[in-house]
């Protein structure tokens, strides 16, 4: 079978999309309104594209109604955010923390999270995650104003917050982190079943 991208509906594109790549790692992104309200929300198109500066990416969709996502909203006005690491033990908070929340409501008190003011940026971060990027935003690409499309969020890692019991020897414990990736509608993975390979 051969689709043409551009005579599909955009809902069919992103179902093949989300089911191909996949898993994939979920940017916990916490931000703040210009009104002082904390966001909190789960993006899993995301990754990293640079170490040096040390660039992450996730990209937001439009809300059904058009209206931007209140995390793009936040970011495009503070120009900082941070991204919580989504363990595990976290996940049914994570999964409640997607609910659509009109922009006065706080996901963190939504989901039974506990928000902490960032150090050095004017946002909240998840008290509970192990691992927190502050960010600052270095620019944004979007790709329209139609249904389903992106805008993608590229900001600059500036601090790392690492709870000691998944640092050692300058290396994550991937196994203490427990991360989850996002596969297609309500489905999730572990890593539970890695396995290593020698490179070459
Ligand atoms: C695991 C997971 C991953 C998600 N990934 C995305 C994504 O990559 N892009 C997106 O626009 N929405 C994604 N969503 C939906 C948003 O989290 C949801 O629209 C949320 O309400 C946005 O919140 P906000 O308006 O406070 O920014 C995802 C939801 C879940 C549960």
């Amino acid at each position: 079978m051969i689709l043409q991208a551009d005579q599909l509906p955009h809902a069919d594109i992103y179902r093949i999309l989300i089911g191909s790549i996949a898993p994939r790692p979920i940017a916990w992104a916490g931000t703040r309104s210009l009104q002082g309200v904390n966001n909190l929300a789960p993006f899993s198109f995301y990754n990293c594209f640079s170490a040096n500066p040390p660039i992450v990416g996730f990209s937001t969709m439009p809300r059904p109604d058009g209206r931007k996502k209140d995390t793009l909203q936040n970011i495009l006005d503070t120009r900082c955010f941070t991204l919580n690491a989504a363990s595990h033990g976290l996940v049914k908070q994570m999964s409640k923390s997607s609910a659509t929340l009109e922009p006065e409501h706080d996901e963190f008190v939504y989901a039974g999270l506990t928000a902490v003011q960032a150090p050095h940026i004017n946002a909240p971060y998840v008290k509970e995650a192990l691992l927190v990027f502050e960010c600052e935003l270095r620019e944004v690409i979007s790709f329209g104003d139609q249904p389903g499309a992106g805008n993608l969020i590229l900001g600059e890692i500036k601090h790392l917050m690492i709870d000691d019991s998944i640092y050692q020897n300058g290396r994550i414990d991937f196994e203490k982190l427990d991360p989850v990736g996002r596969l297609a509608g309500n489905w999730y993975s572990t890593i539970r079943d890695k396995f290593e390979l020698e490179r070459g």
